[in-house]
């Protein structure tokens, strides 16, 4: 969703607060703006439409000189994106400035209260209430973070905010309301960030702190007080961060989405780390066994829950769990789950998967089943989250940040977590046998080589591309653990190039969306050597025998569909479970070059957002 940057220090804050909205760019931008204080302690205060590079060419040159500031990236909920609905937004006196992320529910009840006291608002967002709060509070003689407090006790409604405020310049106070839009300071010397994620801080400073749902941040260049709710002092030592910055430039890479399809061996090994043992062969997880073995034996179900491609991540996740673990498992969609009464117990094992671990519907999924009491592990990519907090244990991905709004690498990783931790739990219960152990184990060994192997396919699925970008309708079909690859390669294909594209179980493409097949439907098998090979073989020659064309995966060595579909994709021989990761790399890199083809803006999808903090 938005991106929200603060600074307080020595250096100028324009320059700072600018370099980190780019860094934030993924998450929102359909607007951005700045506000700072000038030399004579007043707000000057910037916004533009458009991408950071609007606002960036406008204040060129008429930037003052300041020490403190706060920036944000804007993805609409209140209000359509324009100038006027770009943050920061002020209350009426130009007294108070805040950047918001996330929605205000009563937004509306408080507009009117201002409004039927005569005060005026210049946008339709929700967030101007804020600055409206926030002022009033300070004006009946309360203090920056108190003020604050009474306006997070007025609102409701999950969202993360920056203030700033011409009674102290210089100094920032920060909140985080509820389980959306989270909120990370960054400790430097003599100098201190906020920032709504990771990316935006790892140059400046990697000694950070999560802020927790109700607290607030005072910031001031010398340091932060962390408070709570009720204003109780609250002591937390801040993280130091692995995160290599320079993960998250784009390198040699025309775009982040490719660099990240490319980080695909690495990211498997970093996942596998320390987990996959091969003297004895076995799978620990190095972040500790949040399960203990007896209570892994009184397990009587898996429910996995996510959202998008976490959620296809979760489906193969199933497989695994019900093959290695022989626990009845099943997937839901975070933002369905509420709506069942979903039968939950302490015997129910809740599995999320995440890679920001802050997507609000797959947290209040969560919320529910810790309120069942119901254990929890979520696989996730970003530590210290909301959702590593929610979570009885975490299973890191590893992955690095992920920059590019489409997931590709946190979806690998995702798998692997899941691979991991089922094979994992099937030794504690006793359900595994040490020889499938084994030659999982071997076979994920080799598995950093094979996606490496599946990378030099690129020419190949660009020569695809070249032939398919102008088709307008794509079919992608898969069985078995191929169905949720079939499902990430149609939604990847959406997202990227904004092509019609539909992933569907490919037993069930005679029961309607055979009736869409002709030539203008391009349709893309995941025919891989496995035991629904044949079945999808007959697939295909349905699609044929009605003049669609085909492309289809399979494994190398397998010429059995030569000559019946119009493309023939050999990916990597791979034995194991992990196999579905090898597919996915001709897929990523499918959707990614048709992207490429069709002049897209890969990394920034129209309309999309990299962390969905609203329901
Ligand atoms: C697709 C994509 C989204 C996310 C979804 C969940 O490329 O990135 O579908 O997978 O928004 O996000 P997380 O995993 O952060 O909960």
């Amino acid at each position: 969703m938005c991106g929200i940057i603060g600074y307080s220090g020595e250096r100028p804050a324009g320059p700072i607060l600018l370099e980190g909205l780019g860094r934030l760019e993924y998450r929102g931008y359909d607007s951005a703006g700045i506000a700072l204080f000038d030399e004579q302690h007043r707000l000057y205060c910037a916004r533009a439409t458009g991408k950071l590079e609007q606002l960036t060419s406008r204040i060129e040159g008429v930037l003052p000189p300041a020490v403190a500031g706060i920036g944000h990236t804007r993805w609409a909920t209140h209000g359509r994106p324009s100038e006027a609905n770009a943050h920061p937004h002020l209350d009426p006196t130009g007294r108070v400035a805040v950047v918001h992320n996330g929605i205000i529910e009563n937004f509306a009840a408080l507009r009117e209260r201002f409004t039927a006291r005569g005060a005026s608002f210049a946008s339709e967002t929700d967030t101007e209430v804020l600055a409206h709060l926030v002022a009033e509070a300070l004006d009946e003689g309360a203090d920056l973070a108190e003020a604050l407090r009474v306006t997070l006790a007025e609102t409701e409604g999950a969202y993360s905010v920056v203030v700033i405020a011409t009674d102290d310049p210089g100094r920032l106070v920060a909140a985080r309301a509820g389980n959306a839009g989270g909120l990370v300071i960054g400790h430097g010397e003599g100098e201190q960030f906020v920032a709504s994620d990771l990316a935006a801080l790892l140059p400046y400073s990697r000694r950070v702190t999560f802020l927790n749902p109700g607290e607030i941040a005072d910031i001031r260049r010398e340091g932060v007080t962390l408070t709570d709710a009720d204003g109780a002092v609250v002591e937390r030592a801040p993280q130091l961060q692995p995160y290599d910055p320079v993960a998250a430039v784009k390198g040699r890479y025309r775009h982040f989405m490719l660099k990240e399809i490319h980080e695909q061996p690495d990211v498997a090994l970093d996942t596998m780390r320390g987990r996959y043992l091969q003297d004895p062969p076995r799978v620990e997880l190095d972040d500790g066994s949040p399960i203990a073995a007896a209570q892994a034996r009184e397990l009587q179900r898996a429910v996995l829950v996510g959202m998008g491609t976490s959620q296809y991540a979760a489906m193969i996740g199933r497989h695994y769990i019900e093959r290695f673990a022989r626990l009845p498992a099943e997937v839901d969609n975070a933002s369905e789950f509420g709506y069942r009464r979903p039968v939950l117990d302490p015997r129910t094992l809740v599995v999320s998967v995440a890679q920001s671990g802050e997507t609000v519907d797959t947290l209040l999924a969560m919320e529910e089943a810790r309120r069942e009491g119901c254990p929890q592990l979520t696989v996730c990519n970003t530590p210290g989250s909301q959702a590593t907090r929610i979570a009885d244990g975490v299973i890191h991905t590893r992955a690095g940040p992920e920059i590019a709004v489409a997931s590709t690498k946190t979806m690998t990783a995702s798998v692997i977590a899941l691979h991991a931790m089922a094979l994992h739990l099937g030794r504690l219960r006793g359900s595994l046998d040490p020889e499938v152990e084994c030659a999982e184990i071997e076979a994920a060994m080799r598995l950093p080589a094979v996606l490496g192997e599946a990378l030099l396919l690129e020419e190949r699925m660009a020569a695809v591309a070249r032939r398919y970008a102008q088709f307008e309708d794509f079919l992608f079909l898969g069985r078995g653990l191929s169905y949720p690859v079939a499902l990430e390669g149609a939604l990847k294909l959406k997202e990227v190039s904004y092509i019609h594209a539909e992933g569907y179980a490919a037993g069930e493409m005679k029961h309607g969306p055979i009736a869409l097949i002709d030539e203008r439907l391009a349709t893309l098998a995941i025919a891989t050597r496995d035991e629904v090979r044949d079945k999808m073989r007959s697939n295909i020659e349905q699609v044929k025998a009605r003049r669609g064309p085909v492309i289809a995966l399979v494994s190398e060595g397998d010429d059995s569909l030569d000559g019946i579909a119009d493309e023939v994709i050999a990916v990597p021989a791979f034995e194991g479970a992990l196999a579905p990761v090898v597919a996915l790399v001709p897929l990523q890199l499918l959707a990614y070059h048709i992207a490429l083809e069709r002049g897209a803006d890969i990394d920034q999808p129209r309309n999309l957002a990299k962390t969905v903090t609203v329901e």
